[in-house]
């Protein structure tokens, strides 16, 4: 290996599994505990076959909070790739910034872990195929965490809408609108780095930067070098289940527009979206506003029988009316639908595929399939055009502007093998 990267195949020697019975514990340790990284953990650690062994975080604070929920029984450590050399884990949670999923994630399938990488699965197209490749070559089940996808009426709207209960459905579309005028702030280290955040290795593989408070935790959603803005953040939970909904590998073409027009705080990415995918019949809308809530749409699927609002707490539809005014009949029933618990199904479905060697409900490919959505929306956001995407290819047509932006070099010594 040179001496001056940290190529991934250096932990590949540790890759090491077990067969395990329905009875056995699994053990698991969490890379990243900050807010997603607990709430992950909140569900692990309760699992009555789970021992959490371990966590690993750049951050202090969250670090010392993560172990505590074990009852201080997990191990601390500052460096994941010393917490992938634990030859006694079975799994681990990816739950850092979208800029290391696809590093940790690979190096985690290399050194024989199963993983639970939340979304979005990566930061780049290139990316993402490297992250399934990984998982397929070390046959390493890989649950992305949408959990929408673990929801039991999630899956039951989706039967009923490709059974054809809502009749034709050409046309979903998915948002997420809030006002957050005039901006966010800094909610840790508001008043500069310490020596309780190592910033080299929070931004390992994107560029070089001097710190700056309101890059770092929960807002490096807003900064290109980390993440996508809403596009990746909420739209890669519901343009997943829109492309589940359409039984569809991925669109073939994107127009994507917007800016970031109102908020001052900042941040990089657009404050008001709007992207249209074409899929074969099927058009697909993704809006997302920050600076005005107005009615904070979700997932609307318009079918000719009825329009199914489908939301984290149930599902309804909305009969539409057919027929000339006077004697307009409903086309269906009215319904309306609760919904189940979202998080512990989706870490128990891992959990139950880590011992049965299943496919899990958010498998790392849908995982990707579904990130590619985003990605796209936003390069075609970024530039202002419309794109071709050949989706079995993985590539963009007849575009090298845009073509490029479906990867990026890692900053040395981080390399993706
Ligand atoms: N599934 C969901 O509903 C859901 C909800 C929120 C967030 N998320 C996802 O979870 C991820 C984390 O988001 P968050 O809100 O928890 O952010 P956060 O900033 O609160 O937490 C990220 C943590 O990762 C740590 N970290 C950074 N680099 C690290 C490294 N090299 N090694 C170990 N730890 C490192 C940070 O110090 C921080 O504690 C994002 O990808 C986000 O999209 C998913």
């Amino acid at each position: 290996m040179n001496r001056r990267t940290f190529a991934i195949s250096a932990l590949s020697a540790l890759g090491a599994s077990r067969v395990m019975g329905a009875n056995d514990r699994i053990r698991v340790g969490l890379i990243g505990s900050g807010g997603r990284g607990r709430q992950d953990w909140s569900q692990f650690v309760k699992q009555s076959d789970v021992d959490p062994m371990a966590v690993c975080d750049v951050y202090d604070p969250f670090r010392e909070q993560g172990i505590e929920m074990t009852g201080g029984r997990a191990k601390p450590y500052k460096d994941f790739r010393k917490l992938l050399e634990q030859k006694d884990l079975d799994a681990v949670i990816v739950a850092t910034p979208d800029h290391w999923h696809a590093y940790i994630t690979i190096a985690a399938c290399q050194a024989g872990k199963d993983v639970y990488c939340e979304k979005p699965l990566s930061l780049f197209v290139t990316e993402g195929r490297k992250m399934v490749d990984a998982a397929r070559k070390n046959n390493r089940v890989v649950q992305t965490g949408s959990q929408q996808r673990s929801g039991s009426h999630y899956a039951e709207a989706v039967k009923l809408i490709q059974d054809g209960g809502i009749g034709e459905v050409h046309r979903i579309h998915a948002g997420f609108q809030r006002n957050l005028y005039p901006g966010l702030k800094p909610t840790e280290l508001a008043s500069g780095l310490t020596s309780a955040l190592d910033w080299d290795m929070w931004l390992g593989p994107a560029p070089k930067r001097d710190f700056d408070p309101f890059r770092c935790i929960y807002n490096f959603r807003w900064f290109w070098d980390y993440s996508g803005g809403q596009m990746t953040n909420w739209g890669a939970h519901h343009l997943d289940i829109a492309r589940w909904i359409a039984n569809a590998d991925g669109p073939s073409e994107v127009s994507g527009f917007g800016g970031r027009y109102s908020l001052t705080d900042g941040g990089e990415t657009p404050d008001l979206q709007q992207v249209t995918y074409r899929f074969p019949k099927m058009l697909i809308t993704w809006t997302s506003s920050e600076v005005a809530e107005g009615k904070p749409v979700t997932l609307d699927i318009y079918g000719t029988k009825g329009m199914m609002t489908l939301l984290r707490n149930g599902y309804t539809v909305t009969p539409e009316k057919i027929g000339s005014k006077s004697d307009a009949k409903a086309a269906m029933p009215a319904m309306n639908v609760k919904g189940g618990e979202l998080d512990q199904t989706h870490a128990r479905n891992f959990l139950d595929c880590v011992k049965s060697r299943k496919r899990p409900n958010a498998d790392i490919e849908d995982g990707h399939r579904s990130a590619i959505m985003c990605h796209l929306g936003n390069i075609s956001t970024k530039l202002g055009r419309s794109l071709k995407w050949d989706c079995a290819k993985e590539q963009i047509v007849g575009d090298a502007e845009a073509s490029k932006l479906l990867t990026r070099p890692y900053r040395a010594p981080w390399r993706l093998a």
